[in-house]
């Protein structure tokens, strides 16, 4: 099977790399023909290359893991933002339809606007408050609209081999001896290495839809920041503070939290509580990294 890794250098590109080649190890196959491209390799935003790209290596499966990540710059640039995360998607998408080839894309719990007091289904209406989240739901629609063969699941809070909420909390906790962080907002951490797991199950089934795709349970940010100093045993001082009092750019949802409702249809949930996979990530790796 031919799979397609762009923005192979992110977190969750480098993570399902790790996984596929892993498999590939232990079973002595090469069963996953794996191609990643970088940005560097091949720019989603240019329609002809990704259009000659497809066509060319003709891949079974194309996961979408590229996208303009930074939420506040995307206030200050638009453009770019709606250049990557909806115009390159829907390069993919139509480049992927020509050569027969699914696609997993991957998208976010920004699409929602936050008001809902219940964890969001799939179904649920979709409203954005920041451009970043916008740009990520046109997205959403140009793979709907374009393809046939798709797979849009939405995640969260995602760390993983990149920067991160975590990382930036454990370097701030070396300098400083307390730290601000919102409490009215409400999510569920993500780790690279349960939603990977998930995304190499389903790719190769027919289970084509809309899917959200968190680790289970929720918290807030203050509540995931105790989590990981004391997980840590950094002795730092976490001050809760309200959204209103803490400057970004971007507005985000106060609750964000997605409800794995078809994957758990499909019986294909095999996300594990926030807290353990935050657990096993400490442990394993390397903060310092990169
Ligand atoms: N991180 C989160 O908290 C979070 C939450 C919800 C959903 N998601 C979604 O999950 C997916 C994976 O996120 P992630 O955390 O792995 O993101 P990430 O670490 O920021 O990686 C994104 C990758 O896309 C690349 N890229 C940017 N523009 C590109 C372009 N025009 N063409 C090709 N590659 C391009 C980036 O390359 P450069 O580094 O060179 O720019 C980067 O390697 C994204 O779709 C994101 O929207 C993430």
């Amino acid at each position: 099977m031919k799979i397609l890794i762009t923005g192979s250098n992110g977190q969750l590109g480098r993570e399902l790399i790790n996984q596929l080649e892993s498999i590939n190890q232990s079973i002595k196959q090469k069963k996953y023909d794996i191609l990643s491209t970088t940005r560097d390799d091949l720019d989603i935003s240019n329609q002809t290359n990704v259009e000659n790209f497809i066509l060319h290596n003709k891949p079974d499966v194309v996961i979408n893991c590229a996208s303009y990540t930074k939420v506040d710059e995307c206030e200050n640039h638009i453009d770019i933002a709606y250049k990557i995360n909806a115009l390159g998607v829907r390069n993919i998408a139509i480049a992927s339809e020509k050569v027969n080839a699914s696609i997993v894309h991957i998208s976010t719990d920004y699409v929602f606007n936050g008001l809902s007091k219940y964890p969001y289904r799939e179904d649920d209406k979709t409203e954005s408050i920041s451009v970043y989240g916008k740009s990520k739901l046109m997205g959403e629609k140009f793979v709907e609209q374009f393809s046939h063969k798709y797979f849009i699941l939405r995640t969260a809070w995602l760390y993983g081999d990149g920067n991160n909420f975590v990382k930036t909390m454990i370097k701030f906790s070396k300098e400083n001896k307390e730290v601000n962080v919102v409490d009215d907002q409400f999510g569920s951490p993500t780790s690279t290495v349960d939603l990977a797991k998930v995304i190499i199950n389903i790719m190769e089934t027919e289970n084509y839809g809309v899917y959200h795709a968190t680790c289970e349970g929720e918290c807030s940010w203050y509540d995931f920041a105790k989590k990981i100093f004391e997980l840590k045993n950094i002795d730092i001082k976490v001050n809760p503070i309200k959204s209103k009092d803490f400057k970004s750019k971007a507005q985000r949802p106060q609750y964000s939290v997605l409800d794995n409702f078809m994957l758990k249809l499909i019986g294909l949930n095999s996300f594990r509580k926030w807290e353990e996979s935050i657990e096993e990530y400490l442990k394993e790796y390397d903060i310092s990294r990169r």
